[in-house]
């Protein structure tokens, strides 16, 4: 078998251990030992983009919002369905991940980071929730942790939070939609984005195209109206 190499590695906000792993011209990114994303298993982030921008006509100069880049393939995925005039902002929270796709990922997704509909900017992406406008994003892809409860970051919680749900929906058009990945099926998670007022679909995505089962879960959250409740109202 082909040697695993360690081409980076570095802390994340909580003390972590990321770390960049090559073997036989795939990519993988752990966390504390543990897979948080590779290059072989790509299908349920490529789906995320799928679900999110489903509504966007190409053509039209929607503002679309992901968190965080990862190895780039929701960012790649979105690049191809929305059109010319949109705006794909990126939110990345760790700047060694920017750095690795830059150096040693440039030739898997990294180059997209140049691409002019794109503004990439190394920040808290539940702070560019919580300051942005009402009515500002058509899509918002999160996919910052391995689900609802399993975080890159500890402060990510609040972005799950009743509290963070309701800005995430205050900063979507109405009918436009959050996705959220999930390793795990969360019905707390469900039930909670529910209660927020979107209209909610759970969808099953397998990990990579040949996989048996679907094993990873994408939350579809949809803005209906003006019901959901914002944070000057709770
Ligand atoms: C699972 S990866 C994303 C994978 C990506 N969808 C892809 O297609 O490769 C999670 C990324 O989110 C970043 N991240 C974690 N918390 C974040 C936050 N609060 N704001 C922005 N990025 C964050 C991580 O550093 C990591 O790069």
């Amino acid at each position: 078998m082909k040697p695993f190499i360690t081409l980076a590695e570095t802390k994340t906000p909580d003390g972590g251990r990321l770390t960049l792993h090559e073997r036989d011209g795939e990519h993988y990114i752990y966390l504390n030992g543990e897979q948080l994303m590779s290059s072989v298993a790509t299908s349920s982030e490529i789906r995320l983009a799928e679900l999110a921008c489903a509504k966007i006509q190409k053509g039209t100069a929607d503002r679309v919002l992901i968190g965080g880049m990862g190895l780039g393939f929701t960012l790649k995925r979105t690049l191809q369905l929305v059109g010319q005039d949109a705006k794909v902002e990126v939110n990345e929270l760790l700047p060694e991940i920017l750095d690795w796709n830059r150096e040693h990922l440039a030739d898997l997704n990294g180059k997209l980071l140049d691409d002019p509909r794109v503004k990439m900017r190394l920040r808290d992406v539940t702070e560019t929730i919580s300051n942005a406008k009402e009515a500002t994003y058509s899509a918002i892809m999160l996919d910052i942790d391995n689900g609802a409860e399993a975080m890159v970051s500890r402060a990510n919680r609040n972005l799950y939070s009743v509290f963070g749900l309701v800005k995430i929906a205050k900063a979507l058009t109405l009918g436009g939609r959050a996705v959220f990945w999930s390793a795990t099926k969360n019905d707390r998670f469900r039930k909670k984005l529910v209660k927020v007022g979107f209209k909610v679909t759970e969808v099953g995505s397998k990990a990579y195209p040949n996989a048996k089962r679907e094993t990873h879960f994408l939350y579809q959250a949809e803005r209906l109206g003006r019901t959901a409740m914002l944070p000057d109202e709770m």
